[in-house]
């Protein structure tokens, strides 16, 4: 076989893999949308990113060796052997070292890698490619642009989340006088610098609107993810998820690499889907979060109110008022996370269920600090999935139960989303006061939640705090029942 017979074959087995892995994306997706074949949607995802992985490095390979010789294929090979080892290696010494507590920031993390990849792969197609008067240069210079611009909103938003995530910066929300006027100014600066430089013709010429595109982007993805605070950060979390799929489609495009044009487009469009859900389950403006914060009041910690007293009880009290409920309704947020405390909630729930006792839990959808994470912790811990609702099906129920346990949870059962001027004002929340007691699990009474808005639930006559850590706690409870 020829030279370009060879390479005529293993394109198309390159566009077979493509082919394939695509469609395992697709079914890797629908697999997750559900908890009963997460499992599999995983595997299928790993399956096509192999494929993909294997067909890249084999096209890769051939080429090299066909065109350039034997010489040019062994550099080839040691440059991907050296960045597919260290981009492995730190991946499964993160993904193993990983608490579950830290998955929001480490994902925040991971999306900015794919911000920075599109900038420079933007810079590269850039360098690589010298200017010409055509129109199809004017259009390609237009996608470096475009993927340069993503990526770098990208880049340098998931690094203020993961910031703001991990608690190295404070969470509240940045409020420069006409932040909106701001993004606005540098979104129209950045196109005008895009059609600049797309009009370019030689390199020289086009560095100038190109760095000064990169310098304008990076700013704006700082301060857009700066100005969201507290309760709206997990709309942040997944526009970001969005961002980088459109910073690799982008990416697809500028190096004419179709499986990652889809590939991205399905993580853009699934990541602003989800942004959008989680919008409307969080009664906030869409728009207005996409556009760093537009059209809120900036109200950052809310004023700090006398509430009163608290009273206390030990987990061996809790455990006689478990005994004689007929209706128990648990409600976990991220302190269950912090303390592990699923096993132990999984266990207490057995047994009181053993013990005739009607046990349910009630899911915030923005309960921790990623979509689904309580879900997660409670299939880890064996809870059977019949009993976990979501919020929407278990909110009108709370008058009729005997008992409800806040496991760690602070803002998503906050009465304070009903005063108008909160900063979490608006949010709906699970009206866990309704019930006949309340139960709340927390460390102690100085720390506020992740919003860090004061929260009088814990003040309430029918409320008593157990306070100490979630899972000691929790095993208390069991030991005593
Ligand atoms: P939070 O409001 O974050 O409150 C956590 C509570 O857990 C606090 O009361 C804390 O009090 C307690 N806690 C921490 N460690 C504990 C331990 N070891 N044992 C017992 N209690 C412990 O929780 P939430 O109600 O789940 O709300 C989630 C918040 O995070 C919302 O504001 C949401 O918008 C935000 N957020 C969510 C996401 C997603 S996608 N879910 C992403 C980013 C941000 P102590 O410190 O006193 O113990």
């Amino acid at each position: 076989m020829n030279t370009y017979a060879i390479l005529g074959t293993v394109i198309s087995i390159q566009t077979l893999a493509y082919i394939v892995a695509a469609l395992l994306f697709i079914l890797a997706l629908a697999g997750l949308s559900k908890q009963t074949t997460a499992e599999n949607g995983n595997r299928f995802g790993i399956a096509g990113m192999a494929a993909a992985l294997i067909a890249t490095v084999v096209v890769v390979l051939t080429a090299s060796g066909e065109l350039m010789g034997s010489r040019h294929l062994v550099a080839v090979l040691v440059l991907l052997v050296v960045a597919i080892g260290v981009g492995g290696a730190f991946g499964i010494y993160k993904a193993r070292k990983v608490e579950m507590t830290g998955m929001p920031e480490l994902i925040a993390l991971l999306h900015s890698f794919v911000g920075f990849a599109a900038v420079l792969v933007g810079f590269n197609s850039f360098l690589l490619t010298p200017g010409s008067d055509s129109p199809e240069n004017a259009f390609h210079m237009g996608e470096v642009g475009l993927a340069v611009f993503i990526g770098a909103v990208t880049f340098t938003g998931s690094i203020v989340a993961y910031l703001k995530l991990s608690a190295k910066i404070k969470g509240a929300p940045l409020t420069l006088p006409g932040r909106n006027w701001l993004n606005l100014g540098a979104i129209v600066v950045s196109l005008l610098l895009i059609v600049w430089f797309a009009y370019t013709r030689s390199v020289a010429m086009g560095l100038i609107p190109l760095l000064l595109l990169t310098v304008v982007s990076l700013a704006l993805g700082a301060h857009l993810v700066a100005a969201i605070g507290g309760g709206d950060m997990p709309v942040v979390v997944s526009m970001l998820n969005s961002y980088s799929g459109w910073a690799a489609a982008m990416a697809g495009f500028t190096l004419g690499n179709d499986l990652l044009i889809i590939t991205g487009a399905l993580v853009g469009s699934s990541g602003a889907y989800l942004s959008y859900i989680m919008c409307k389950a969080m009664n906030r403006s869409f728009i207005s979060v996409i556009l760093g914060g537009f059209g809120s009041d900036g109200a950052t910690t809310g004023e700090s109110k006398d509430y009163g007293s608290h009273t206390e009880i030990s987990p061996e009290d809790v455990a006689e008022l478990l005994k004689g409920a007929k209706r128990v309704v648990i409600t976990p947020g991220y302190g269950m996370a912090v303390a592990q405390a699923q096993y132990p909630v999984a266990t207490l729930t057995e047994k009181l269920r053993a013990q005739g006792v009607d046990v349910t839990f009630g899911i915030h959808p923005v309960a921790g600090r990623l979509p689904g994470h309580m879900n997660v912790l409670l299939a880890e811990a064996k809870v059977p999935y019949d009993i976990v609702l979501e919020m929407d099906e278990i909110n009108d129920d709370f008058a009729d139960v005997d008992v409800v346990l806040v496991i760690g949870a602070n803002d998503t059962v906050n009465p304070a989303a009903q005063e108008p001027g909160s900063p979490i004002a608006g949010m709906p929340v699970l009206k866990v006061w309704e019930a006949k007691r309340v139960i709340v699990s927390k460390r102690s009474m100085g720390n506020a939640g992740y919003a860090g808005v004061q929260n009088p639930l814990f003040f309430n006559e029918n409320t008593d705090m157990m306070l100490g850590d979630a899972k000691d706690s929790v095993e208390r409870i069991v030991a005593a029942l």
